[in-house]
């Protein structure tokens, strides 16, 4: 079957990519089912005949109005669809989508009509933002990593910056890598609008944000930058509970090591 990433380069790396990730995604058992999902800005990577391409949906309503948007298209995982078979067929697993003059609806383009995953308020929110700032962030990650949500049934985690500080102290690497730290969601609806909005008011300072009893939701250049933070996350969050269970509470980085850190990687906290 002709699939529009043919004879598109920049378009097929960005869609294998993002597949790559999603595989990432499946093997560290954060996507059970159709669990988690993608979404890219590949504006930037679509040429004219692309931008004339019919559509192969109805119209769809965002649920939000994002007038940044207008015009933008964006590679997003299928509604229902699997990590692990979005890594082996991203484009029966995802599609391409074109948002409407109306800045409130879009369109399926290509390559068949799946629907975008239902967690598309949240993510087109993010990516209208981004825009509006003129970051070069092109992609936003939503998964369900074990270790992470579990930490988030903790209230005691929940407070600002609580688990950033104690994520950051496992291991000097994490804040190296996620220099923002993890901000926190709390419980709403998924999919919902007030998810969205919640979200996007936390990623206002972070590029990591944990929705409690849920999942993190992730912002970066590209799906494999916004999958590294999560995963050095995961991996603070790992060396903590392995420490528990051998009995004890690990000790953590004390404060003049990670500022020590932050002078030697000139890190912005
Ligand atoms: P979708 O299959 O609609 O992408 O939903 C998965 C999910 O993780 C919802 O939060
Ligand atoms: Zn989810």
């Amino acid at each position: 079957m002709k699939s529009i990433l043919d004879g598109r380069p920049p378009l097929q790396c960005e869609v294998e990519k993002t597949a790559e990730v999603a595989g990432y995604l499946w093997q560290n058992g954060w996507a059970e089912r159709n669990g988690g999902n993608i979404t890219v800005n590949v504006t930037d990577l679509v040429d004219e005949e692309v931008r004339r391409l019919p559509p192969i949906s109805d119209v769809k309503p965002i649920g939000i109005t994002l007038p940044s948007l207008r015009g933008c298209y964006f590679y997003c995982k299928g509604t229902g669809k699997r990590m692990r078979d979005l890594a082996r067929q991203p484009m029966q697993n995802g599609s391409i989508i074109r948002i409407l003059d109306d800045c409130a609806s879009y369109v399926i383009i290509a390559d068949q009509a799946v629907m975008p995953t239902s967690e598309l308020p949240s993510h087109l929110a993010v990516h209208a933002r981004l825009i509006e700032k003129g970051s070069p962030y092109k992609a936003t990650v939503h998964t369900h990593p074990i270790e992470l949500v579990a930490m988030s049934h903790n209230p005691s985690f929940l407070g600002k910056d609580v688990l950033t500080r104690l994520l950051w102290s496992m291991i000097p690497e994490t804040k190296a890598f996620c220099p923002l730290g993890l901000g926190i969601v709390r419980y709403a609806l998924p999919g919902s609008n007030g998810l969205a909005e919640a979200t996007l008011r936390e990623l206002e300072d972070y590029d990591v944000v944990m929705w409690e009893k849920h999942g993190v939701f992730a912002k970066g250049m590209d799906a494999m930058d916004a999958f590294d933070q999560i995963d050095v996350l995961s991996k603070s969050a790992k060396i903590y509970q392995s420490a528990k269970a051998m009995g004890f509470e690990p000790e953590g980085m004390s404060d003049a090591q990670m500022k020590e850190m932050s002078v030697a990687f000139n890190l912005p906290r």
